[in-house]
């Protein structure tokens, strides 16, 4: 079942701190990457890299970045026939600091991201058609992401959302979805309430089938329409750079989702996913290999 991406893409500048400054403070770097990310792309590349067959439907500049872009995907084989290029903005780009912690800030200045529109998913029709499954997150226009939704409930195509970066106006009835993945910190924003508990209700009031919430070093917790919460346990891991943890879990996620395997099953591989990406820097190239994950061990 194939897996579409429709989201963002950006080149990634990273620098390395071994702690990050406050307002008005100057650190200097230990070193620095500039590399593949975005929340889109990331989702993506995590589809493919956990063996999963992927289509991106996203929008990179006509400049030199949106062209090393298309190359990366396509050595990478993730067909660029979805990448659509705007020659009035630049391709994104997110200026990252990361701290030995492992803890970082991310600011993004989403250039071509922002033109992605309703009609370019229309021209792409045939990506919806032709996917068993729909993956978002919320660093393209929202009218872009809404009308994403419409076309999947069109197509008969489940929906998974991770709405991330979070946004106050995102709610489940206007971007109707399946499946919600959100951490800990965006699930107190959505329900309006800290001391959040995982019920059947909120399934209902939310209208969705799959609720997972994810807690960095904590357990995941999830449930489902049969009412069982369930909590897993992530792996124990040694952080290097959590950038990109959670798209990479999203995309592991539905990737196992995709071949229809339990809930609990598919949320501790997507944890497994996760986990092993963060112990090496950058989005992309820290993203672990389907065999990677079943073993558990980084090559
Ligand atoms: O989730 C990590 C990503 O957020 C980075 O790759 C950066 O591009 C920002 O979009």
């Amino acid at each position: 079942m194939s897996i579409l991406v429709v989201g963002s893409l950006c080149l990634d500048h990273t620098l390395f701190v071994s702690s990050l400054p406050g307002r008005g403070e100057t650190a200097i770097a230990g070193s620095s990457l500039v590399s593949f990310g975005g929340k889109g792309a990331n989702q993506a590349f995590a589809v493919k890299r956990a063996g999963g067959e992927v289509a991106f439907l996203a929008c990179l500049g006509d400049d030199d970045a949106g062209e090393a872009y298309r190359d990366h995907f396509e050595v990478n084989g993730i067909s660029p026939e979805g990448m659509i290029s705007s020659a009035d903005h630049p391709t994104g780009s997110a200026f990252l600091g990361v701290e030995d912690s492992g803890e970082n800030f991310i600011i993004i200045n989403p250039g071509a991201n922002h033109a992605l529109r309703p009609a370019d998913l229309d021209r792409h029709r045939d990506l919806f058609d032709e996917a068993g499954i729909l993956l978002l997150q919320m660093e393209i226009p929202f009218e872009t992401t809404v009308h994403a939704c419409r076309l999947a409930r069109q197509y008969g195509i489940a929906t998974i959302i991770n709405p991330s970066p979070w946004h106050d106006s995102f709610n489940t009835r206007d971007f109707p979805c399946d499946v919600l993945i959100l951490n800990e910190h965006e699930m107190a924003a959505l329900v309006g309430d800290s001391g959040w508990r995982l019920e059947l209700s909120l399934l209902d009031r939310l209208g969705i089938q799959i609720l997972i919430v994810t807690q960095g070093s904590k357990a995941t917790l999830a449930i489902d329409t049969t009412g069982e919460v369930l909590e897993c346990e992530p792996p124990e891991v040694t952080p290097v750079d959590t950038v990109g943890a959670g798209d990479t879990f999203a995309g592991a996620f539905a990737v196992a989702f995709s071949e229809g395997r339990e809930l609990g099953d598919a949320i501790r591989f997507a944890n497994q996913a996760a986990a092993l990406s963060i112990l090496r820097a950058g989005a992309q190239g820290a993203t672990p290999i389907r065999l990677e994950i079943d073993s558990g061990v980084m090559t």
